[in-house]
């Protein structure tokens, strides 16, 4: 039984990828939430402005769909830098990544996404570039290999990664400033929501907004991509504007609960406790049983249920909190056994 990629898929569908660019903010200013972390990033950015230098390596760890390329785009905005996208899976050979740091201009940004994805080898490059701005190119073959020391200019590393635990030490070491972005409250994300309901020219009423935010796990990309499914509902069933009542039931519709759950979480919850009796439980086994794959499930599923206080991670598995017992119906086993004593 496979999860079914649809709303919780939280990785960029061709949708998302259209409207990222009218829906992402461009500065700091439109950045909603994530409090601490843009007051912090505010002050390195100014600093770096005053002395003219470049921002010190930035990396970014969190969840999918929480604003992490969102915020590389807006570090290149905020300094009128440019930017040069790539990610950890794209970049297949260490030649790869010296010609893209080869192309780089003074304080110029370069965002590798997914960059615990990086192979060792490759790494390698990218200690020195990071440290010293240089890199060891080798050239020659047949046994007359000599590797001479290139200089780059002075650029700053934006990483992104949704596998904080996955970065190798020597890396993690190698930036300056290193957040983490946390879920969403439903308030931020109602205001998320009002936000691209004006750039979309989507009518929407507050109550509405709120409605889609409390039910979009924790996720601006999940709360965009929730208003456009409500909007398609509003503009064929009802009259057209976005109300509390035509947010719920279209919402209800598609299968999100009243916390934001869908269809891939209560499997998750379900599996575990009619399967394994609600743990503990390794990941391995859950991964079996849902036949989906275990990253997805840590990476994406899990954050959000640890975040709602549904399940936990124990040193021998998952298990299922009774609060998930109780917003799912089902009686939690040690309530029947306290009923027998
Ligand atoms: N703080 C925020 N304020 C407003 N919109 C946001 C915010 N963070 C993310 N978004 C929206 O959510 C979408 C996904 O964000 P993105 O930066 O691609 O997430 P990540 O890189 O962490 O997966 C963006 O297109 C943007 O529209
Ligand atoms: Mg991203």
């Amino acid at each position: 039984m496979a999860i079914k990629k649809k709303l919780v898929d939280l990785t960029i569908n061709s949708e998302d990828k259209r409207d990222d660019m009218t829906l992402r903010p461009k500065f700091l200013s439109e950045y909603v939430g994530q409090e601490k972390l843009k007051e912090n990033l505010k002050i390195y950015i100014e600093a770096a402005k005053k002395r003219k230098e470049q921002l010190d390596h930035t990396l970014f760890y969190g969840p999918p769909g929480l604003g992490k390329t969102t915020l590389a785009y807006i570090i290149s905005n905020e300094l009128n830098v440019n930017i040069k996208i790539t990610s950890g899976p794209a970049i297949e050979k260490p030649a790869d990544l010296a010609q893209i740091l080869n192309n780089l201009s003074e304080n110029d940004i370069l965002f590798i996404d997914e960059i615990h994805r990086l192979s060792k080898p490759i790494e390698e490059v990218l200690y020195p570039a990071m440290e010293d701005y240089c890199i060891d190119i080798v050239i020659g073959g047949e046994g007359s290999t000599r590797s001479i020391r290139l200089d780059l200019p002075k650029f700053t590393l934006v990483g992104a990664t949704t596998r904080f635990g996955s970065i190798s030490a020597p890396l993690r070491d190698r930036f300056g400033i290193i957040s983490k972005l946390e879920f969403y409250t439903d308030e931020e994300l109602k205001n998320i929501v009002m936000r691209s309901a004006g750039v979309l020219d989507i009518k929407i009423e507050e109550e509405g907004a709120m409605e889609i935010a409390m039910r979009s796990r924790g996720t601006p990309r999940l709360a965009n991509r929730l208003l456009k499914r409500v909007r398609d509902f509003a503009e064929i069933k009802y009259e057209g504007v976005i109300n509390k009542k035509v947010a719920s039931d279209s919402l209800n519709s598609l299968n999100i609960d009243t916390i934001g759950l869908d269809i891939n979480d209560r499997q998750y919850l379900m599996t575990l406790i009619e399967k394994f009796d609600g743990g503990p439980v390794g990941i391995d086994n859950i991964a079996v049983a849902l036949g989906e794959d275990s990253r997805t499930i840590e990476d994406v599923i899990e954050p959000f249920l640890i975040m709602k206080g549904l399940i936990q991670r124990t040193q021998q598995g998952r298990v299922v909190i009774k609060k998930a017992y109780d917003h799912l119906d089902i009686k939690y086993m040690s309530d029947i056994f306290e009923k027998d004593i």
